[in-house]
């Protein structure tokens, strides 16, 4: 058996034909894709292409409308995030549910806080909190001066490089990290890019949600392109280069924003030309 055709168990996280429907809307139609253990996974596509709606199934936000979702190599099904979670299924979204006038120790261990002592005695055991956050930091290459740190004086990237960690920290098996450097300057979102690696290193599976085919090529082993709800295209690192990437998503993009325009334009003058170019660049887009 070939590498890329090793067994399923080898996929840490899986999911077969998933589609999902929200009313008469089709979010997401017959979607595979899948991360192994050590490897990064790129989920790439414009607004509206069903992103987020794949990652709300794979963490348990969602239930799929039909299709199979595996871990492990077993089928699960999840009522909750937190089953999910409980399963080491991390998701880090854009937002972060920090507390930026809280100390970075203390985000660390936000709804999960370490206890000394027992009964009425029972403490929060800060000096636990505050070394194990030390100790976290620097192995994803952080050093912090100062655990008391309110997060809020952080930057963007150490940010996200702390929801990295804590997810770590916490057992996570797959990482999945929503859009982490769209909000990002270049040299932040190197810095995000350099914490992925590390994650990856550590055995996790890495799930990288993007829009942007710079920031997903140097780290990903595998791209998954959604388009309008469908896998678009899947290719490991060696079946394309970069250029490629690049141009499918701006021909994408591209032809998305044309059709919008002409469709706008069809709307207002009434014009069935436009409304039929409209449609064709639609199809085109689709294809
Ligand atoms: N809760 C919902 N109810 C109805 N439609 C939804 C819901 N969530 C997402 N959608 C629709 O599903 C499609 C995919 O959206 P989304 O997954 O947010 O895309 P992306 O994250 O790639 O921008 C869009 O057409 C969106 O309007
Ligand atoms: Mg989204």
């Amino acid at each position: 058996m070939s590498a890329t055709t090793a067994s399923t168990t080898d996929k840490l996280l899986e999911v077969r034909n998933v589609s999902k429907y929200f009313g008469s809307v089709v979010a997401l139609s017959d979607v595979s894709m899948f991360v192994r253990a050590g490897e990064v996974t790129c989920l790439l596509g414009d607004n509206g292409a069903g992103k987020s709606t794949l990652i709300k199934i794979l963490s348990g936000v969602h239930k799929p409308s039909s299709g199979t979702y595996l871990f492990e190599g077993k089928e699960v099904s999840f009522d909750s995030p937190r089953d999910a979670l409980e399963m080491g299924i991390a998701t880090v979204y854009q937002d972060l549910a920090m507390i930026p006038l809280m100390s970075i120790w203390r985000n660390f261990f936000l709804g999960s806080e370490p206890t000394k002592g027992w009964g009425p005695w029972r403490r929060f055991d800060a000096k636990f909190a505050k070394r194990v956050t030390r100790e976290e930091m620097k192995k994803m290459g952080i050093d912090i001066r100062d655990p008391d740190q309110p997060v809020g004086t952080l930057s963007g990237g150490e940010r996200q490089s702390v929801a990295i960690a804590r997810a770590v920290y916490f057992g996570a098996k797959v990482l999945i990290l929503d859009e982490p450097t769209a909000a990002l300057g270049v040299k932040q979102a190197g810095v995000v890019l350099k914490y992925i690696l590390q994650a990856k290193q550590r055995g996790i599976g890495v799930i990288f949600i993007t829009h942007n085919p710079h920031h997903a090529y140097p780290v990903g082993d595998h791209f998954v392109i959604l388009r309008r709800g469908k896998v678009f295209g899947d290719y490991t690192k060696d079946e394309i280069p970069l250029e490629q990437l690049v141009q499918m998503m701006a021909g994408g993009a591209d032809l998305e924003a044309l059709s919008h325009e002409l469709e706008a334009a069809s709307r207002a003058t009434g014009s069935k030309e436009m409304a039929e170019a409209a449609a064709e660049f639609q199809r085109e887009s689709t294809t």
